[in-house]
């Protein structure tokens, strides 16, 4: 009989996607979708303009790892954080997805371990299971912000197969910002420990407080670090799927291009778009900062006061975890979805447990993406709270 492989069988259903066939076989709700990271944020103009006026001739493969007018504007776009960084530091990808798959498949062997600090993006599972890797987590939790532990428990928490530790800076799903010393002091333990860093920085124009470090400016760090970006978040583009691949790892960087042979090339079509999003002015980002802002504050405000729910204040990035009143929050976000109306509206959330490694951890957490208009949002978190409230009631 014909059967499927270990890894196919190991990969896990998207938390963030589960409940979609769900909310889709609901007739004539409303519902407020605060479970994707899919902004509804337009598509700057550049990048819509770039796409209308691609007409080759012949719409052909491109290079392995990107056009040379990509890897240039890519190259002067992220000299920002480190100066003098070369197009040959620079591989295109399908995606920040693409990006995460390719230095996991050049770094990490079959049975090979990866350290993620969880709550995490859940797709990490994917990636390192697609390597023939698993994720190991490091715990940190919302009630101490999602902070990193001190070296000496990171220590206890490496294996004899641990190759590298991944997260992403801003976070996703915490809305957490590792402040440059925590950051520095991290980076710097993984070098001691003979680890590669991959972080992952899609997010990094999303912040409120204070910019975040990037590893790109970290000196004496850059013989292991490794960055992913993409044109997903920051321009709002993720259908596009272009993402960025980083470092200054001549070997690594090689072994990326070959990947990048084995699947052809990136879009051309995509590489226009890049490159016109990669010029845009810094007022750009000042406002994408803005609007964000405006919306994961409004959301954080209005979740917070619901009672009984404890939440992180975000600090970048589009997500918040909230602890709700409620043993399943699982459940609770199903039940949300079937039976909870509210003046024929309803909220989807992504259940937290998705997002942790340890099953026992997140049972009571969500995650909401601010993803919508204030306003939007700020009703949905109503929604969230007569839906708590009937929950408790029933
Ligand atoms: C932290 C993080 N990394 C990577 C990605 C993947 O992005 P892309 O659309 O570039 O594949 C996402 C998408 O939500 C994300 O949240």
């Amino acid at each position: 009989m014909s059967t499927l492989s270990h890894r196919a069988l190991a990969l896990q259903e998207s938390a963030i996607r589960k409940l979609d066939a769900t909310v889709v076989a609901q007739q004539g709700v409303h519902f407020h979708r605060l479970n994707i990271g899919q902004p509804d944020v337009p598509t700057p103009a550049p990048l819509l303009d770039a796409l209308a006026s691609f007409r080759p001739t012949v719409l052909g493969y491109g290079p392995s790892s990107g056009t040379a007018a990509c890897r240039e504007a890519a190259a002067g776009y992220f000299s920002r954080w480190s100066p003098g960084l070369r197009p040959a530091d620079i591989a295109i990808t399908q995606g920040g997805s693409e990006a995460l798959s390719f230095a996991l498949a050049v770094i990490c062997d079959s049975g090979d371990d990866v350290l993620v600090p969880e709550p995490y993006y859940t797709n990490y599972n994917g990636f390192a299971t697609l390597a023939g890797a698993s994720v190991r987590p490091i715990p940190t939790t919302l009630k101490n912000g999602f902070a990193l532990p001190p070296d000496d428990e990171l220590d206890a928490l490496v294996g004899p197969r641990t190759r590298a530790l991944l997260f992403s800076n801003p976070g996703n799903p915490t809305g957490a910002v590792y402040g440059r010393e925590d950051l520095a002091r991290v980076v710097a333990w993984a070098r001691r420990r003979g680890l590669w860093v991959i972080a992952d920085e899609v997010y990094r124009q999303i912040w409120f407080d204070s910019a975040p470090t990037s590893v790109m400016e970290l000196d004496g760090e850059q013989d292991h670090v490794i960055v992913v970006d993409s044109l997903s978040k920051t321009w709002s583009a993720c259908g596009v799927r272009l993402g960025f691949l980083i470092s200054q790892h001549a070997d690594f960087m090689e072994r990326v291009e070959r990947l990048g042979q084995a699947r052809l090339g990136p879009q051309p079509l995509a590489q226009a778009a890049a490159v016109a999003a990669l010029h845009m002015p810094e007022s750009y980002y000042v406002e994408v900062r803005g609007l964000y802002r405006r919306r994961v504050h409004g959301l954080y405000d209005a979740v917070a006061a619901i009672p009984g729910v404890r939440t992180h204040r975000p600090e970048g990035a589009f997500y918040l975890m909230a602890e709700l009143p409620v043993d399943d929050a699982d459940a609770f976000a199903r039940w949300l979805v079937t039976d909870h109306r509210d003046q024929g509206e309803s909220v989807v959330v992504a259940p937290g447990e998705g997002f942790y490694a340890n099953p026992s951890a997140g049972k009571r957490e969500v995650r909401l993406a601010a993803v919508l208009d204030e306003a939007y949002l700020v009703r949905a978190a109503a929604v969230l709270a007569s839906g708590l409230k009937a929950y408790a009631a029933r």
